[in-house]
């Protein structure tokens, strides 16, 4: 069966590359037809993890309907499977079934997968086309987008990577019905951020969102809008090198907090929930920004099943200690990103570390 994709939702530019997203549920169905339209390259390789393998084999059956040679390679679900031995493993696989340079490496899965395979698709024969498929509310909202691609080592997060673009990013919200509440949560955490960042009709949305995953059709119009938000950053300023900093609202103190409880006790998106509360304590005791906008996100995130106090046995001397070893700090400065209002945000803040400690002990219940 052949599905038609129809037009993208939106269509990036970035650098030198045309991004379109498409977005609606069953275009799952229509990601071989979308390949296969190029017209070169019929071969692919499908990267998913255990979690996810349906999507993938819709995937790969739209794939092989459309006439193109398909493959598919697991990974264990989880971040350990983000390293370099799953990138050499990956990298003979493709080997072996015969991927060559005008093929495709289509990442099926939330961001792990994404930022794995976009590594694999960025190195392997120095460059080969990428779709991203991402099926978590993170990676559609976020991970899927701009082009950040890599793998952990022992010594630090997403410490060997690309910033590689995808041809093509293929979003199907029908897929998130099966994702567990929590995974849900930790995305919406990143669509809080979003809320935060542009304000108005979008803060308005984000702060009335009912239970996840939400009505259809409200869903995809969320996921679009916060897309929209990143592209436009991403168009900006694809190598990180200035306004791409915005997207690290609650990022500086949230990275402090999941790494000081040995990432295991917070999941990304609940480290990041804590994170925009001290963002938003901070901000209103050095930009004068309205207590109520506080209130009003730890309502919301709270009511999605984030957490809004910082458990009492992570120490806050160790929150520390990593913010101001975070790889994405300059050397000295905590370069925090602060808000006036929503909207209205601010990069490359160094508000007072006595501030700032005070906003993190303020977070414990
Ligand atoms: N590249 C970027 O710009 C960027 C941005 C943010 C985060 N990241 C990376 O993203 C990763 C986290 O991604 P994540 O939160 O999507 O986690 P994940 O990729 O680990 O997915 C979470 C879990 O959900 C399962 N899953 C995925 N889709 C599902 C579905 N539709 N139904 C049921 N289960 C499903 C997976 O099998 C996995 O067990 C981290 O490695 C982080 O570094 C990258
Ligand atoms: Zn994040």
């Amino acid at each position: 069966m052949s599905t038609a994709i129809g037009e993208p939702v939106l269509v990036a530019h970035i650098g030198d590359r045309t991004v379109p997203v498409h977005l609606g549920d069953g275009v799952l169905d229509a990601v071989g037809p979308l390949i296969a339209a190029r017209g070169e390259g019929d071969g692919v390789l499908v990267v998913v993890d255990d979690g996810i393998r349906a999507a993938a084999d819709r995937v790969a059956a739209s794939c092989s309907g459309a006439g193109l040679r398909v493959s598919i390679e697991v990974v264990p679900a989880g971040e350990a499977s983000k390293n370099l031995g799953e990138i050499e493993r990956l990298s003979r696989a493709a080997a072996r079934v015969g991927i060559r340079r005008r093929d495709t490496v289509v990442a099926v899965g939330g961001g792990v997968v994404g930022d794995l395979a976009g590594f694999l698709a960025a190195a392997y024969q120095r460059g080969v086309r990428l779709v991203q498929v991402p099926t978590t509310l993170l990676a559609m909202v976020d991970s899927s987008l701009g082009g950040k691609t890599g793998v952990d080592l022992p010594e630090g997060k997403n410490y060997v990577g690309a910033i590689y673009q995808p041809e093509a990013v293929v979003m199907d919200p029908s897929v998130l019905h099966t994702l567990s509440p929590r995974e849900l949560s930790c995305g919406f955490a990143e669509v809080v951020k979003y809320g935060l960042l542009q304000g108005g009709e979008l803060m308005e949305m984000v702060a009335a969102w009912p239970a996840l995953p939400g009505p259809p059709a409200e869903l995809a119009d969320l996921i679009r809008r916060c897309a929209a938000v990143k592209l436009e950053v991403v168009e900006e300023d694809e190598m990180d090198l200035g306004r791409r900093a915005i997207l690290n609202l609650g990022h500086t103190v949230g990275h402090g907090i999941e790494a000081a409880a040995g990432y295991d006790l917070y999941h990304h998106g609940e480290a990041i929930s804590l994170g925009l509360l001290a963002a938003l304590r901070i901000s209103e005791a050095t930009l004068g920004l309205d207590p109520a906008w506080r209130d009003r996100t730890l309502e919301t995130l709270a009511r999605h099943g984030l957490p809004t106090a910082l458990d009492p046995s992570v120490s806050i001397d160790e929150v520390f200690d990593i913010m101001g070893r975070d790889k994405k700090a300059d050397s000295h400065a905590l370069n925090m990103v602060l808000l006036r209002a929503p909207g209205d945000v601010l990069t490359h803040q160094n508000p007072d570390a006595a501030v700032v400690r005070a906003a993190v002990e303020e977070l414990v219940a």
